[in-house]
This record gives structure tokens, sequence and C-alpha cells, in this order.
């Protein structure tokens, strides 16, 4: 019977870096793109009658997301990002989701406005979407923007000194 020949200094290093390399591109890919609502101002409400309406955020087959709080037109409403109803989506890398926001009525659904929300879109970790007459919201993805690649260059960074200590 032989036994494997004991891996030299050297192949230990290189299969270190390897390693590392694949546990940073997993971590790289698979960060999450959570979007929360950072701030809304909604312009008018679709209600027949003077009663408060009922917003909610909805993006294709996924469940509505109510927004309890906004509940009059023309004042801006700030988030934190930890409410109960929060975060409202999470987004992949490179596919845009159709979502929305909407009134809903006894009667009917109101849009206020429908879009595709893309990672890309998101500047510094923000993005204004404002619809003339209807509403101005910004969302916020830190991880949309520059933070997955960011994590994935202190990772390579990390890798590399692990090799040298090796
Ligand atoms: C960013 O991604 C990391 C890694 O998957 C995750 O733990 C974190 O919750 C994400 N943050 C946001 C705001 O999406
Ligand atoms: C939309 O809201 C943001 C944040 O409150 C604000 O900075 C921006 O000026 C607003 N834009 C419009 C067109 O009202």
């Amino acid at each position: 019977m032989r036994w494997p020949p004991p891996v030299s200094p050297r192949r230990r290093r290189l299969l270190t870096a390897v390693l590392f390399f694949a546990l940073c591109s997993i971590q790289g890919s698979y960060s999450q793109r959570l979007v929360t609502l950072d701030t809304i101002d909604i312009f008018t409400t679709h209600e027949w009658f003077p009663s408060k309406p009922t917003v909610y955020f909805h993006c294709t087959g996924e469940d509505k997301v109510y927004l309890p709080d906004v509940k009059e037109a023309n004042s801006v409403y700030t988030f934190k990002g930890e409410e109960s109803w929060q975060p409202l989506t999470e987004l992949p890398e490179k596919k845009c989701k159709r979502c929305g926001l909407y009134e809903e009525d006894t009667f009917k659904h109101d849009m206020y406005d429908e879009w595709e929300l893309c990672s890309s879109d998101f500047k510094a970790d923000k993005y204004t979407h404002f619809k003339q007459g209807q509403f101005n919201a910004t969302f916020l993805c830190p991880n949309c923007t520059a933070s997955s690649g960011m994590a994935h260059n202190q990772c390579l960074c990390f890798s590399f000194v692990r090799i040298f200590q090796f």
C-alpha cells in the first residue's frame, strides 16, 4: 500500500490560495441586495371619499408590502430601514424586477407608478424614483453598488496576506 506523498509547502501555498479565491468568489456573488425604503412623499391619493389611503409596494410574483404610515399626501415620510415591513424586496445581480407603488381601494387598485427596479440604478447606495404628480421616493440598497465588489477586493487582499504568511 502507498501513502500519498506529503504536501509540499509550495503546493500547500497554492491550495490555500485556491481555497481563499473560491471562498471569496462565493461571498462576492451571494451578497444579498436588500432594498429598503428611505423616504417617500406621495403627491396625491386616489381615494374617492375623504378617507386615508392604503399604500403598498409590490414586485411581480412577490407579496404586497403595505406602508402603514403613509397616509397623507404632500408630506415626506422618512424611514430607518428597520421597520417591521422592511426590506421591500431583494434584487438579483444582473436582472431587474418589475415593481410599483399602488393604492388599495375598496373597489379597485390604483397605480402610482410601475417600473423596472434594477441593482445597477443604485448610485452611492441610493436610488430616487420620481413620478410627476404621483410620488417621489428614495430607496437604499448598500449591496447593490460598490459594497459587493469592495467585499471581494478586501477578500483578495486578505488572501494575499495569508499566502505570504504561509
Ligand atoms: C449585504 O450582503 C451581506 C452578505 O450576504 C448580508 O449579510 C447583508 O445583510 C446584506 N445587506 C443588505 C443591506 O442587503
Ligand atoms: C425627491 O426626494 C429627495 C429626498 O427627499 C429629494 O432630495 C429630491 O429633491 C426630491 N425630488 C423631487 C423632484 O421632488
